[in-house]
């Protein structure tokens, strides 16, 4: 079993290690790291997230996502459309003449620092992120020795 989600340092390591787990999969930490190729204001979006601005959205092709609420979700929630040209058919079940936005080009946008036209999915924990560091900091937060 490889346990995901939230898992942000040694004590969760070891928390879902005593419920039989064999590995973890960490997403949310290694993006505000130096070697995480995304723009720098897509890590900072990370680095300034508190857990209130953590909402579940439902993106276009019908699964639920976490991501750090930004004006483009509010505009989506408020019934705005973002037109777009079906550039990628990506998922069968996205319906992209009913869809209010394109998922792959917000999560392009944003990954690429643009945020007004996109937004960031995140882990649960992302509040716990404060300020960028690097992937060994990372590995050590997780599975160093403690101090
Ligand atoms: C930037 C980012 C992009 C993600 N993209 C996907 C994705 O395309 N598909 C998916 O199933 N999960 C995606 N996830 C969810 C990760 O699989 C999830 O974060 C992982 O299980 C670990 O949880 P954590 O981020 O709390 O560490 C993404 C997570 C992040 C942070």
């Amino acid at each position: 079993v490889i346990a995901a989600g939230g898992i942000f340092d040694r004590d969760d390591v070891e928390r879902v290690f005593k419920l039989g787990a064999s590995a973890v999969q960490v997403g949310t930490a290694f993006v505000a790291t130096e070697e995480c190729d995304a723009d720098y204001r897509f890590k900072q979006a990370f680095v300034d997230a508190r857990s209130e601005d953590v909402t579940i959205i439902k993106s276009p092709v019908g699964m639920p996502g976490r991501a750090i609420r930004n004006k483009f979700i509010e505009d989506v929630e408020n019934g705005k459309r973002k037109p777009f040209k079906c550039a990628y058919q990506c998922i069968k079940t996205c319906n992209y003449k009913e869809a209010p936005y394109c998922i792959a080009e917000a999560l392009l946008n944003a990954c690429k620092g643009d945020l007004e036209n996109g937004f960031a999915f995140c882990g649960s924990e992302v509040h716990r992120i404060s300020g960028v560091t690097t992937v060994k900091k990372v590995i050590d937060r997780l599975f160093g020795e403690r101090r």
